[in-house]
């Protein structure tokens, strides 16, 4: 009897250990200057599930030119994008896209199999589209994704409705009901605000729409009135930092010194790339996301019939940087050759971080660590 009481405590202790040592124990990655408390904290089991949904699929073999081959807008009749690639390239990329985007249902997701030339599928409609999108992310906003860059796969990880899109929530209507205006907040069961009680759609302000981040006083007792800075506003921003910050698997103080969010001097050169990172947001929902979901079937529209839309999620998926770092260009530099001019948004040419009523060009924040 004793005999076999210790032995079941010893197993039971022994899978007990394996699974805190394993799944349970948090890992400290110290992220700035000690003493600053700039701890990023890791549990390992969220870790691993990072290695699993950050693989990439592993590229075809690249072939080598054939000069007896004729151009695509020779072999091909409805090339209006991709007319810059060999047949070769062309075909290897078609490929690619399977696997990204439609991995079951393969080519026909997009086409017609009986006519390949065919754009009758809106599937291929946006395909198109999205193919301007990711030239146009990888050549003009470096200033975010660097040489890094993206391709389908980023986003799309072999499904065709790729995670983190989200559609906007705010609804006039939904606040007149019994429980008063409750102003979007104190809503159970949020995730993009982390399940606070803040308002639950801090994205249509500022990942849609321009609205200024700016909360926090300058002067000890505001002279201005009323305060531009309202309690309302503060909340939406703070939500909008919670979604920031797990879309990122991060800590607000991976950008910011905690002691005093606003100054930039005392940030971390991350929040100069994620101050970056929010005008390429709002840029690729207004020119890309929000045109493009004409070509959408009414099921794909959210709840009050606008069209999906993308956000740091939609990219990061919950890792400090999308793929953890690696870059798929060296496999795929079709997808960052030039796409057509860049609009200007006047966001980022020349890049220029506004510090409430100073200027500091941003690579002098680059720079600066705590
Ligand atoms: C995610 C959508 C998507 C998938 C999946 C896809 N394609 Fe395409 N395909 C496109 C788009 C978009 C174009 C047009 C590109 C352009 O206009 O530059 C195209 C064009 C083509 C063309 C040129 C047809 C012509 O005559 O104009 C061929 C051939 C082709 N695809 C073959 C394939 C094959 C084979 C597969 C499967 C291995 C495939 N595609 C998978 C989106 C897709
Ligand atoms: C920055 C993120 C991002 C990248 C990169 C991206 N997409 Fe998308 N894509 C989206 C979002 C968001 C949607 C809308 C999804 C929805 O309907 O909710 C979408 C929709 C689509 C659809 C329509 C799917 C459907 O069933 O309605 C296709 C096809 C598609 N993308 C193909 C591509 C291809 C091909 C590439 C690479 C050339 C690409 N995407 C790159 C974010 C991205
Ligand atoms: C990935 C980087 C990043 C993370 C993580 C982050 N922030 Fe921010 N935060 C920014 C950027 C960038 C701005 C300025 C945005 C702009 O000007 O467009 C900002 C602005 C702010 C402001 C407004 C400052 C002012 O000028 O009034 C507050 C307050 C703030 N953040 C709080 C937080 C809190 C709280 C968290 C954690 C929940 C957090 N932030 C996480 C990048 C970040
Ligand atoms: C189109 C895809 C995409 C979207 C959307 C996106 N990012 Fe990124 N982001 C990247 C890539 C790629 C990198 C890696 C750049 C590099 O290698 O330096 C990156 C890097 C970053 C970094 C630097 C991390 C570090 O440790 O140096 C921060 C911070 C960041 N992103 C914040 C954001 C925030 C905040 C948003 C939403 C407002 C956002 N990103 C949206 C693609 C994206």
């Amino acid at each position: 009897m004793i005999r076999i009481v210790v032995t079941l405590a010893l197993l039971i202790g022994t899978a007990l250990g394996t699974y805190l040592h394993f799944a349970g124990r948090t890992v400290a990655v110290q992220s700035g200057y000690r003493g600053t408390g700039s701890v990023q904290m890791y549990k390992s089991a969220t870790l691993r599930a990072g290695e699993e949904s950050n693989a990439i699929p592993e590229a075809d073999p690249i072939d080598d030119p054939d000069p007896s081959l004729p151009p695509v807008s020779k072999k091909f009749k409805n090339v209006q994008v991709l007319n810059d690639l060999t047949v070769l390239e062309f075909s290897r990329l078609m490929g690619a896209f399977a696997t990204w985007v439609a991995p079951e249902d393969g080519c026909d997701y997009c086409h017609n199999p009986d006519n390949l030339a065919s754009d009758e599928k809106y599937t291929k409609r946006v395909a198109r589209r999205m193919i301007q999108m990711v030239r146009h992310i990888n050549n003009d906003w470096k200033a975010h994704v660097a040489d890094t860059g993206v391709t389908c796969w980023t986003c799309h990880r072999g499904r065709a409705v790729p995670t983190g899109d989200w559609y906007s929530r705010i609804d006039e209507q939904e606040d007149a009901r019994i429980l008063g205006n409750k102003h979007h907040a104190y809503t159970p069961g949020m995730t993009v605000n982390g399940n606070s009680a803040l308002p639950y759609d801090p994205l249509s302000s500022y990942l849609v729409n321009d609205v200024d981040i700016r909360v926090q006083g300058t002067q000890a007792l505001a002279e201005q009135f009323p305060n531009p800075n309202s309690i309302a506003k503060t909340k939406t921003t703070y939500s909008l930092m919670i979604y920031m910050a797990k879309s990122l698997g991060v800590n607000c103080n991976y950008c910011h010194s905690t002691r005093t969010f606003a100054n930039w001097t005392q940030s971390t050169p991350q929040r100069v790339t994620a101050w970056h990172g929010i005008r390429m947001v709002r840029e690729l929902n207004t020119d890309f996301l929000i045109p493009v979901a004409e070509q959408l079937p009414a099921y794909r529209m959210g709840p009050l019939g606008d069209g999906p839309k993308l956000a740091c999620a939609s990219c990061h998926k919950g890792s400090f940087k999308p793929l953890a770092g690696v870059s798929m260009k060296k496999d795929y530099e079709e997808l960052w050759r030039p796409g057509e001019p860049k609009r200007d948004t006047g966001y980022v040419s020349p890049p220029n971080v506004e510090v409430h009523n100073a200027v500091v060009p941003a690579e002098t924040l680059m720079k600066q660590t705590f």
